[in-house]
């Protein structure tokens, strides 16, 4: 064997060894809860696996008590993650699902119902069937009104049959009820000697967002909560936290030395944050004209991922570190006066138009939208964050309903080179670089530069490297609610909306709210379905010399 030959033998060698030790720190017991993604296809040489999960414990037994179990939520989104996370192996050996409801049912023929809803929502088809029986035998429906305290009294039987100790006390309540539930189906729970402070097993809460409608509300029920509750034991849910795009956000900017370094006024000119829905408000109209976009989505996802975007690095990866510089920014987002509002935050409604050639109608024409109202479906602003790293750097963030594109991204766009050499001869064709994350669909990160046109002449032209979430590691793409549900289980706070979060959240919404209340809109803040919102959201970046950019389309 020659030299060459010799340490390509050893090179395999060691490549299998080490493709071996890979497979067996990836084959996790069941019960762990793992971070997955990684191809182990892909040559061991060229992955770098840090899995940061990889310390922790086997999660317990434990039951998961639905209220309000026989609403979308429940068929929709959480049996599904269920389902997920028994066929990935993911939940605890021994585990029951309780639905609470008013429904005459019974466990037979709820468990038919979420087979028949499974064929629609799950994210993988067909339904395995195996998985399904092996899941299916630990739901159980326990019916009874939310306000009688009878029905709390047959969940506790009902949890005490399960005839261990563990199933009966490590208990994770999900609160899918109206918001106005809330406290007394908590307090309910406590009476019934199920939900502790300080008891044996463990016990959480698990409240949907809106958390609340304004500060006042959102202060009053934290203080409801938590008479029965330790805030730790609160996991208020923001599903934008549960997306893998949005988790990335963290590891690519504090994994990676390149980027982070560019992150800061001296680079960055300026951030887009784009939430955008082709759909409508369809059915939710009741709802929707109590939230609007501002409450919708503003308050809740486009500030989290702002906060991602934004945050100063954590000292750990704690979740109270992590959430401490969440907070951090939030507080240093520059208060909006009324004047500020005026020229720094646009509203719109759509009105009829034509959404990918179909025609839309207009928001006041949806259900149970009043035929006058002037609830805003979109909402565009510019916000400053007062620090050190961000001084004067403009943070566009808006969000609208029965726009061109369903897609969710942030484009970070840095200074233009000076005006000598290239940019003197192309002026303002010259593209600044950006780096866009692209949060949904078609999940990935590029990066727009500038390269040459290939031929004689001195063309150049903005060019992208691209990273596909698909292309490298295949199409797995859990549901938010399988993570946050499995951190939920867990315990792991990090991907929860803190009390201090959501309070200051409301704050920098509250003010908002307070200059459009009572003011009708006008004709300006009208935009046709199917379009990118009013004219004053252009107008708005104008101001600054800036423009809009599209979120990529995917190829
Ligand atoms: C929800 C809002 O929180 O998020 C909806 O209430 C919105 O109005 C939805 O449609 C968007 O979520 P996603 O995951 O589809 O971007």
């Amino acid at each position: 064997m020659n030299n060459v030959a010799k340490i390509a033998a050893a090179r395999e060698k060691f490549l299998n060894a080490e493709n071996f030790r890979l497979q067996e720190a990836l084959n996790f017991p069941a019960g762990c809860a793992i971070v997955r993604g990684v191809n182990t296809a892909i040559p061991v040489d060229e992955l770098a696996v840090g899995n940061i999960n990889a310390e922790r414990k086997p999660i317990g037994s434990c039951t998961i008590v639905i209220f309000g179990a026989s609403g979308d939520l429940t068929a929709r989104k959480l049996i599904p993650a269920f389902y997920h996370l028994c066929k990935d192996k993911q939940m605890p050996l021994k585990f029951r699902v309780v639905g609470v409801a008013r429904r005459e049912k019974n466990d037979e023929s709820w468990r038919n119902e979420l087979r028949v809803a499974l064929d629609q929502f799950s994210r993988t088809k067909p339904v395995d069937e195996n998985v399904w029986r092996g899941f299916a035998k630990n739901l159980y429906y326990c019916r009874g009104d939310l306000a009688d305290a009878a029905t709390y009294e047959r969940l506790e039987e009902l949890l005490v049959s399960f005839g261990e100790a563990p199933l009966r006390e490590n208990l994770l309540f999900y609160l899918a009820t109206l918001p106005s539930q809330f406290s007394e189906v908590v307090e309910q729970i406590h009476r019934a000697g199920l939900l502790h402070k300080n008891g044996s097993g463990w016990q959480r809460i698990v409240v949907e967002k809106p958390f609340g409608h304004d500060l006042a509300s959102a202060r009053a029920l934290n203080k409801e909560l938590t008479r029965f509750v330790h805030e730790q034991q609160i996991c208020r849910i923001d599903h934008y936290l549960g997306k893998e795009t949005v988790q990335n956000i963290l590891m690519f900017r504090f994994s990676n030395s390149t980027f982070e370094q560019l992150w800061n006024r001296n680079l960055i000119d300026h951030v887009q944050i784009t939430v955008s829905e082709k759909f409508g408000v369809g059915q939710r109209g009741g709802y929707y004209e109590e939230a609007g976009a501002l409450r919708d989505i503003v308050q809740n996802h486009l500030l989290q991922v702002l906060s991602l975007v934004a945050m100063e690095p954590p000292v750990s990866l704690e979740s109270e570190s992590i959430r401490d510089e969440k907070v951090k920014l939030l507080k240093s987002i520059r208060p909006l006066t009324p004047e500020d509002v005026a020229r720094q935050v646009v509203r719109g409604q759509y009105f009829a138009g034509e959404v990918d050639g179909e025609p839309h109608p207009g928001y006041r024409q949806e259900p149970k939208v009043k035929p006058d109202s002037n609830v805003e479906t979109f909402v565009a602003l510019k916000l400053f964050i007062d620090n050190w790293r961000w001084s004067d750097v403009p943070f566009y963030l808006r969000t609208g309903k029965c726009l061109p594109q369903s897609a969710s991204e942030v484009r970070v766009q840095f200074r233009p080179t000076p005006h000598v050499l290239f940019a003197a001869q192309c002026g303002q064709k010259l593209d600044p670089n950006a780096i866009s994350l692209r949060l949904q669909p078609d999940e990935g990160i590029y990066l727009r530069f500038n390269g040459k046109v290939p031929g004689m002449s001195l063309g150049v032209r903005p060019v992208r490297m691209n990273f596909s979430y698909d292309a490298e590691f295949g199409a797995y793409t859990p549901e938010a609610y399988e993570r946050l549900l499995l951190e939920a289980i867990a315990g792991d706070a990090t991907l929860f909306i803190r009390r201090d979060e959501v309070e200051t959240a409301w704050q920098i919404v509250d003010s908002i709210r307070a200059d459009w209340d009572g003011k009708p809109l006008t004709n300006r803040e009208f935009y046709a379905a199917g379009t990118w919102g009013p004219i004053a959201a252009d107008d708005l970046l104008a101001q600054s010399g800036h423009v809009w950019h599209e979120p990529q389309q995917p190829k």
